[in-house]
């Protein structure tokens, strides 16, 4: 190998740019390329190369010196316009310290990473001078805001003391409502597995709901749910005993355009009861019991054949509104059934047992968006105002 055969320092070429060099240098160069220094004299004479290289030698000097002009500067600044005017005059993009930056294409390839490094911290002295000065100025701000005001005065009476969101006070009316039927509240993660939002509840791969278009999904395959319905799931896949009966209010999320009828993230409650008799009158008796407590005991409730992957026989569920002078008319409110064998067959591979055996249990579940309900109760034309947290709505309520 002709390499491992040569002194080390007959392989150190150093390449400056020939319009830089002085005849002497240049001839200097041609004479080290081709002659074996001892390696210290190598070193001493990289240094003096170094030193005088005249854009490397310029470019930190000005560097110093825009740093010590900056600084000086700052400090005789006290207000936001002028600190604006100062940043743009030496960070922005036609500032002098990006002019300065620009010098780097002159500076010989073996230098720039001194020079980069200059630079760096010239911009970051400038940087943290002028983040001090604007923190400075915004406390000044602060303190001149609160000044004179007296904390220890007693409160303005007549503030008033605000009350329950719209949509607290209908979650509120449904829970106490189906407690008092002997639902308990149950609970469960807003980020969902696939398998607990969809699979377990027997809602096919090709189904629609699972499509990317429809639903959230997460860089590692889990989802933002898309109903309430997995904690059903969560409920059955954990439970001790049967009956089991429990609710669930909570955030659902779907990638629906937003408009007076939509929202990506909205509310819903979800009931479920398996036992070894539950039966399609009590999933009526339910329901009528509940909307009447919830419209009213006059309110008539219409069950609708419908298609859900996870009951069967499902329904929808209208309720015959009027809105003030005006006819009556069926309103679409909620989705139930009794829950499909399927689910069962699903629930019970997974806990391993036969506490869900298809065989030996049924059971009811139903689910509603309580935003719909808020609209529908308190005639809310447009979703968005749920969400608006304007206090000329909400003092409504
Ligand atoms: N999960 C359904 C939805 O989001 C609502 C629903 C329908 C829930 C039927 C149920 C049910 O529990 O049985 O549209």
């Amino acid at each position: 190998m002709v390499g491992d055969s040569m002194h080390p320092s007959t392989r150190k070429i150093i390449v400056l740019k020939p319009a830089l060099l002085s005849p002497f240098w240049r001839f200097f160069g041609y004479f080290w390329q081709f002659h074996c220094w001892p390696d210290h004299l190598l070193s001493c004479i990289t240094a003096i190369l170094r030193a005088s290289s005249p854009p490397f030698a310029a470019m930190l000097s000005q560097l110093d010196s825009l740093k010590t002009e900056a600084l000086t500067a700052l400090d005789t600044l006290s207000d936001e316009a002028a600190l604006e005017a100062f940043r743009v005059d030496y960070l922005g993009k036609k500032g002098k310290l990006t002019a300065l930056s620009g010098g780097m294409r002159e500076v010989p390839a073996d230098l720039k990473k001194e020079v980069g490094a200059k630079l760096n911290e010239v911009r970051d002295a400038i940087t943290s001078g002028l983040t001090v000065r604007l923190e400075a100025l915004q406390a000044a701000k602060d303190a001149s805001a609160v000044a004179g005001i007296d904390i220890t005065l007693p409160g303005r009476p007549g503030a008033g003391v605000g009350s329950l969101h719209p949509l607290t006070q209908i979650r509120d009316l449904a829970v106490r409502t189906l407690r008092r039927m002997g639902f308990t509240l149950a609970d469960g993660p807003e980020i969902e597995t696939e398998w607990h939002c969809f699979d377990a509840l027997n809602t096919p791969t090709d189904h629609p709901a699972r499509n990317e278009s429809d639903t959230f999904y997460m860089p590692d395959g889990k989802l933002l749910r898309t109903h309430t319905s997995s904690v059903q799931v969560r409920t059955m896949e954990s439970a001790k005993t049967l009956p089991v009966r429990i609710i669930a209010p909570g955030a659902a999320y779907r990638r629906d355009e937003i408009d007076a009828t939509h929202l990506s993230v909205f509310n819903q409650i979800e009931a479920l009861y398996v036992d070894t008799d539950v039966s399609l009158a009590d999933l009526k008796g339910t329901l009528e019991y509940f909307f009447r407590e919830v419209f009213g005991p006059t309110t008539v409730v219409r069950f609708r054949p419908h298609f859900f992957p996870f009951t069967e026989p499902s329904f929808e569920i209208d309720v015959k509104l009027e809105a003030k002078g005006k006819e009556a008319r069926w309103i679409e409110i909620a989705g139930c059934g009794m829950v499909d064998p399927a689910v069962f067959a699903e629930i019970s591979k997974k806990r391993g047992d036969n506490l869900f055996d298809p065989e030996k249990v049924t059971g009811f579940a139903f689910g509603m968006g309580l935003d719909r309900l808020a609209m529908i109760m308190h005639g809310i034309s447009d979703i968005r105002h749920l969400i608006e947290n304007d206090v000329r709505f909400l003092q409504q309520f």
